[in-house]
């Protein structure tokens, strides 16, 4: 995938696809549990909104990685429909930060071609937020670069519940017969519809477990698990990550390793 020269001070040089990778041979989609702010920041007696924070100067930095290596899709997982249960201020704080981020990135996510969107139950969330969000989905929807989905008021179990209503409610209406219903029409409804389903799942702080995100989607993902906080996740932790997928054998249920 190509990207556009950089054409402001705000945009780093691309960088090249590491020699030790195998450029045929990338996940075409990453998801990543960005976990790990807040004991990044607690462990510098910081706040932690500095983690968040710091973990959006991350994200950037990862997206333009994963989008100069040839990667086609990044699907980061910011805000779980569990996360509601933080205290007040810290979901405050951080509805507020991501109303900024959209605010300030949106013209560079424009010039460097990303189409973004976010993926979860988007009417739950504050208006300002809402209504930056419609813009920035509706001003890059025709972009031709990487596709970024940001997991926002997302739930995996949430999702796979909207998606049955959805086909209960055609079925009632009876503009769909029941058996009709496969996995290619039930991944239809999901909020990645259109997309791929990952390759490699990355999550960051050492944690073994997938917190409820994309339950459907990840049937078949390779996972890595990095100690390192998210803060700290960088363009050597993600070529770890990369090699470590190029290791595996993906069997699919068979016998022979299919290679990506
Ligand atoms: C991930 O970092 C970001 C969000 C869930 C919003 P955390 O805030 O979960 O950081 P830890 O896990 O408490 O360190
Ligand atoms: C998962 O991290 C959600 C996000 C990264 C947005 P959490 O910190 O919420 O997950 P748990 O609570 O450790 O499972
Ligand atoms: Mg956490």
């Amino acid at each position: 995938m190509s990207r556009p020269t950089a054409t402001s001070t705000n945009l780093s040089p691309t960088s090249v696809c590491p020699a030790e990778l195998d450029p045929a041979r990338l996940p075409v989609h990453v998801a990543v549990i960005m976990d790990g702010n807040g004991r990044w920041a607690e462990s510098r007696g910081l706040p932690r909104l500095m983690g968040h924070r710091a973990g959006v100067e991350v994200l950037k930095s990862t997206l333009r990685l994963c989008s100069d290596w040839g990667i086609e899709a990044l699907t980061a997982y910011a805000f779980s429909t569990e996360n509601w249960s933080r205290p007040g201020d810290e979901v405050n704080s951080l509805m507020t930060l991501f109303e900024r981020v959209l605010q300030k990135e949106l013209r560079s996510l424009e010039q460097e071609k990303v189409r973004i969107r976010f993926l979860g139950d988007l009417d739950g969330l504050p208006e300002k937020l809402q209504n930056l969000i419609d813009d920035a989905t509706e001003r890059t929807a025709d972009n031709s670069g990487i596709h970024f989905n940001v997991c926002t008021n997302y739930g995996g179990r949430r999702e796979l519940v909207r998606a049955a209503q959805s086909l209960a409610q055609r079925a009632a209406k009876g503009d769909l017969s029941p058996e009709a219903i496969d996995e290619n029409s039930f991944s239809r409804e999901l909020f990645t519809a259109g997309e791929q389903d990952p390759d490699l799942l990355i999550r960051t702080s050492g944690e073994y477990r997938i917190s409820n995100f994309l339950l459907w989607q990840l049937a078949y993902a390779e996972i890595h698990v990095t100690d390192v906080f998210w803060p700290d996740f960088n363009a050597n932790t993600l070529k770890q990550a990369l090699l470590d997928y190029q290791g595996r054998n993906r069997r699919f249920g068979g016998l022979d390793p299919i290679t990506p």
